[in-house]
């Protein structure tokens, strides 16, 4: 049986499919990528599941319900998973962690009768740290890609339809990951919290009940790039400061009105010394409980940059690079997930802790359709996106007796129906 110690030891493995021997950074459709297909394929194949990578570049396995010896092929799947892409300079443990717990519930299970057939995928960007559109590979999967998103381009210039050719798969056959909602029981998903609470209630485990949405942007900020030493104030046009003004406000902006905002990142151009920079790029990451919410923040956001750089004799274009509308966890998924938690002898595991995650999760994507649930475990520090990540044996292995517990749950209330 696949245990805590094994999990862990596979998000070890998985952190060698690294663009950089020094750090951990492995985006969509890059050579990295696919040796971490090919890692988890194995697993996959090991635990039982027929095995394939999908048109989007996401990678499954599948077994069919009843058992291993009298199969009932063909029935609608309960899928399992997480994603398998990083951010740069990335911890161990977000969205691998799934894959694997994943992995190993399907392959503690391979024995089990279950009415539904067991799918686990690893999804190829969920990030969206190398084309700004985040959840690309469930976005396929859900069947909501947009065509438009394949001129989108790497910092290298390298485009996403150009990334799908150089992977040895074509996005104008992206349609072909595409599920039906009648082929799908639904997703569960468990991941790690990215944040404080489950550590600061002395949990190992909690469920979730929605997830917040996102929005995603490009604001490049353009003046004039001119000598440093011979431009006297009054004709300075300088695109970075106007951005930094910028990014002051954003952050005003956001916690007043209980949002939260990054700029993430930040290029100028031509970034000399002794040039008045002529161009600032820079990113926001804009998410809040609710889609109005986040909207009308994002307005307001839009007309105070846009007054900055009007009183700087500077212009603002703005590319939206990505979208997510806030996810619910359905209410019959959360109550397996918590009859999941329930099962383990996690502190106060008689009443769960109820969560809300302002971290995206593929699950937002596949929302549009099937029902999803998801199962967070505490983190060290409540600390992601860092190399600092960190998960402690004793809850994944909670977590994988509540993941195990709440597919039994699933089965038990799909076998009823029929
Ligand atoms: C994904 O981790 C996100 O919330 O940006
Ligand atoms: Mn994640
Ligand atoms: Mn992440």
């Amino acid at each position: 049986m696949t245990t805590a110690a094994d999990v862990l030891a596979r998000c070890a493995e998985l952190d060698r499919c690294s663009a950089s021997p020094h750090h951990l950074e492995r985006v969509h459709l890059t050579p990295e990528h696919a040796a971490a297909n090919r890692l988890a394929a194995g697993w996959m194949a090991e635990a039982g599941l027929r095995t394939w990578q999908d048109a989007a570049g996401n990678q499954w396995g599948r077994r069919e319900a009843g058992t291993p010896d009298r199969p009932d092929p063909g029935r609608p799947a309960l899928v399992l998973g997480s994603h398998l892409d990083t951010v740069p300079d990335a911890g161990s443990y977000d969205g691998m962690l799934g894959v694997v717990m994943a992995i190993a519930v399907a392959e503690r299970l391979r024995g089990t009768e279950l009415p539904f057939a067991l799918e686990v995928v690893g999804f190829g960007d969920e990030e969206g740290a190398r084309f700004g559109k985040a959840l690309l590979g469930s976005s396929a999967v859900a069947g909501s890609w947009d065509p438009a998103w394949e001129d989108l381009r790497d910092r290298a210039g390298v485009s996403l339809r150009q990334a799908f050719l150089d992977a040895g798969l074509d996005a104008a056959r992206v349609g072909e990951a595409a599920r039906r909602p009648e082929d799908l029981v639904g997703y569960l998903e468990a991941h790690i919290e990215q944040g404080p609470h489950l550590e600061a209630a002395d949990r190992s485990l909690g469920y979730v009940t929605t997830i917040a949405g996102a929005r995603r942007f490009l604001l490049s900020v353009v003046g004039e790039a001119r000598h440093a030493g011979g431009t006297p104030y009054p004709r300075r046009r300088d695109a970075l400061v106007g951005a930094g003004e910028a990014v002051v406000a954003v952050e005003r902006l956001a916690r007043d009105g209980g949002c939260l905002a990054t700029v993430g990142r930040l290029e100028v151009w031509p970034g000399a010394v002794n040039v008045i920079p002529g161009r600032a790029e820079l990113t926001l990451d804009l998410r809040a409980a609710t889609d109005a919410e986040r909207d009308a923040m994002w307005d307001r956001m839009h007309a105070e940059i846009a007054a900055i750089c009007g009183r700087r004799g500077l212009t603002l274009e703005v590319v939206e690079t990505h979208r997510a509308p806030a996810a619910p966890c359905a209410a019959w998924l959360q109550q397996a997930v918590v009859d999941g938690i329930r099962s383990t002898d996690d502190h106060g595991a008689d009443d769960p802790l109820a969560l809300w995650s302002p971290a995206g999760h593929d699950a937002m994507a596949l929302a549009a359709v099937t029902d999803v649930g998801m199962l967070f475990l505490r983190c060290a520090d409540g600390i992601s996106h860092s190399p600092d990540e960190d998960v402690r044996a004793i809850d994944v292995a909670r977590g994988l007796d509540a993941l195990q517990a709440a597919v039994l749950r699933v089965a038990a209330v799909v076998a009823a129906r029929a």
